[in-house]
């Protein structure tokens, strides 16, 4: 049994589990008062499965919410404490980000952006990032981020499916001490796009770049804007935002947000997780380009009018001391971050942690994967000094915000290294079997949700019958997001990995489609299959199996980095795969299909099972001996 840890922050509130036990629709409908609404709702929710639709008839404002609701008492507090990673910081009160986001709403209105359309973000982690979102959100235009290490290939997809009419860009972001070009990036993907009308470029390292006549810096921009935009009244559904992520096909998924009750979602979790008052210092260590800086860096702690971090760079540039000097610079107490940061901290050794006064951390957090306990316990111990709570937050893309964590900030139960704890309230989760049966306790089965919850995905963009299909079609009425888990006889829940081919590698989430349709549309290849296998830091890496077309006789190294600058001009440096085998077939079903978890065990050293549905059992003995081949060719450059 695992070590179990008591520790909290003193409170004890039973009542908001047993109000959201009693009735989760009329606990969400407490909660959503939490907010500042135009004008009240009249239906809770209206759930015709599986489309929820929250706080009928409600009318909100995210941006209005984050910024002006503040103004009277908090105009002149630090809401964003920037540091660039080459040393550069700015301040930013509420007061000035809320004149900052009503002069580019202006500016975006100029530019024939109205309600309802869509603008592409693709920005480092700078200031003008979240003024932009609250700017989109403030006249009622759906953002799409895009994040910034992805390639023009990704943009030009993203930006096409979304059709969107203006782009956000920078010249370029730093990224350990280099220049990441991302204007470049933009210009080669929306070259032959006519109705992107607009690219707003920030001088962020003021590095030359060319300029086309679409072209409008922002500075220029925001000099003329006049400060003044009031938000429009939208309905609680209005579509705040799309952000891409990997499925299990080929193309990445437009997961769609609505306002009312995301906010909602995110008020509730991040008072109850984090506990939050108005002297905190928060750090959430997450790129805006992903889901958890959309929820935990920009709009739920500006909801709540705290004062957070927020970096620009690589966590281990200059050097691997860097994240515990911004938290002791900016004498942070709450700390939010990924496990696969962690182990790279861990495996740099005590002693620079112990150099910096980490003594204001009174809360610590983690997401994006399993934690392993061991981590979890050097977490703990080394940055928490053992008096602060660790929170193991469990959500998705889909989910907007945490469905599974300890809520310190609610009440005070043991803690497990490993375990996400329970249920947050008024979300009722389970672990089921293939047949859709609640299985025994400490047996693993797959994680479903049985409401709907008010930060649910609204659908996935311009396709309502994929929604359906991925999310709701495995068992009846119940959310399915591809995670096996499993519950212990206390009720904890343990987070055991995707169950589908989805990776997580050092957090960032990819799809084996993807990738593969990426390897395959090179013209040598016929086939692929790629899946991950256990990395002591990054969690999982990325192996490819590639076979090649009849009569190709390129030697395999030049192929190998032909593909893998296909995957980066595709795709992004993020799903460059750690080797590429290639194989004169790959092992499949007698059906045709490819037996993926039979490579992840060839990948992994395991045992392989029984091989009799096999159609070629060469297959899996090449695959094998190829494996085996490169792993002894790593150890002997080693
Ligand atoms: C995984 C990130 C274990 C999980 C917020 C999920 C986790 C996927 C945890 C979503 C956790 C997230 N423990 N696994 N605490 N948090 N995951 O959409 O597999 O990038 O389905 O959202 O990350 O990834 P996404």
């Amino acid at each position: 049994m695992s070590d179990t840890y008591n520790i909290g922050l003193g409170n004890n509130d039973t009542d908001t589990r047993i109000k959201a036990d009693s009735d989760f629709v009329s606990f969400w409908n407490d909660q959503a008062k939490n907010l500042t609404w135009f004008s009240p709702w009249n239906e809770t929710l209206d759930w015709q499965p599986p489309f929820a639709k929250w706080f009928v008839g409600g009318t909100i404002n995210a941006s209005h919410n984050a910024l002006d609701v503040h103004q009277d008492s908090k105009s002149e507090k630090p809401a964003i404490l920037w540091e660039g990673e080459n040393g550069d910081s700015r301040i930013l009160t509420y007061g000035q980000i809320l004149t900052e986001v009503q002069k580019f709403s202006n500016i975006l209105k100029s530019l024939g952006v109205e309600k309802g359309d869509r603008v592409t973000l693709y920005l480092p982690m700078i200031p003008e990032l979240p003024i932009a979102m609250l700017a989109c959100a403030r006249i009622g235009a759906t953002h799409t981020v895009i994040f910034s290490g992805f390639s023009a290939t990704s943009i030009r997809d993203r930006v096409d499916d979304s059709k969107s009419k203006v782009i956000v860009t920078a010249d370029g972001g730093y990224r350990r001490g280099k220049i990441v070009k991302l204007k470049e990036v933009v210009d080669e993907a929306i070259e032959d796009f006519d109705f992107v009308k607009n690219v707003v470029v920030v001088e962020r390292t003021k590095n030359e770049i060319p300029m086309t006549c679409k072209d409008k810096l922002w500075n220029d921009l925001m000099n003329d804007a006049s400060d003044n935009c009031p938000a429009e009244k939208l309905d609680s559904a209005h579509p705040l935002y799309i952000l891409y992520t990997s499925g299990t096909t080929g193309k990445p998924k437009g997961v769609l947000h609505g306002t009312g009750g995301y906010l909602t979602h995110l008020y509730s979790t991040f008072k109850w997780a984090f506990d939050i008052k108005d002297s905190d210092v928060f750090f959430c260590t997450a790129d805006i380009g992903w889901v958890t800086g959309h929820s935990y860096v920009v709009y739920a702690p500006l909801l709540h009018g705290a004062t957070e971090i927020m970096y620009e760079g690589a966590p281990d540039f200059p050097d691997a001391s860097r994240m515990w000097d911004i938290l002791q610079k900016y004498k942070a107490t709450i700390f939010y971050t990924t496990p696969t940061a962690l182990r790279m901290f861990m495996k740099f050794g005590d002693d620079i942690p112990n150099s910096f006064d980490l003594s204001t951390l009174r809360l610590l957090g983690t997401v994006g994967e399993p934690i392993n306990p061991e981590v979890w316990r050097w977490y703990f111990k080394t940055i928490g000094k053992e008096k602060c709570p660790i929170i193991d937050t469990w959500w998705q893309t889909e989910t907007g915000g945490m469905l599974i964590s300890p809520l310190p900030g609610l009440e005070t139960i043991p803690l497990k290294p490993g375990s996400g704890t329970l249920p947050i309230p008024g979300v009722n989760i389970t672990v089921v079997d293939e047949n859709g049966k609640d299985v025994e306790p400490n047996t693993k089965g797959y994680l479903v949700v049985k409401n709907p919850w008010p930060g649910m995905l609204l659908t996935l963009w311009g396709d309502d019958e994929k929604y359906k299909t991925v999310y709701w079609s495995k068992y009846e009425n119940c959310y399915y997001p591809g995670d096996y888990a499993l519950k212990d006889a206390d009720g904890y829940l343990w987070l055991l990995g995707r169950a589908d081919d989805v990776l997580k590698v050092a957090g960032h989430r990819i799809g084996t489609a993807e990738l593969e349709s990426c390897i395959v549309s090179h013209d040598d290849v016929a086939e692929s299959a790629a899946c991950g296998i256990p990395d002591e830091v990054k969690g999982e890496v990325i192996i490819a199996f590639v076979v090649l077309k009849e009569g190709i006789n390129t030697e395999t190294k030049v192929l190998e980095k032909e593909l893998v600058e296909k995957i980066r001009t595709d795709i992004g440096a993020i799903a460059t795969p750690k080797q590429i085998y290639f194989v004169s077939k790959l092992p499949k079903t007698r059906s045709g299909k490819i037996m993926r978890r039979l490579l992840k065990a060839i990948g992994n050293n395991e045992k392989i099972g029984d091989v009799s549905t096999l159609e070629d059992g060469a297959a899996v003995i090449e695959v094998q001996t190829a494996f085996d081949e490169i792993q002894k060719s790593i150890k002997e450059s080693n």
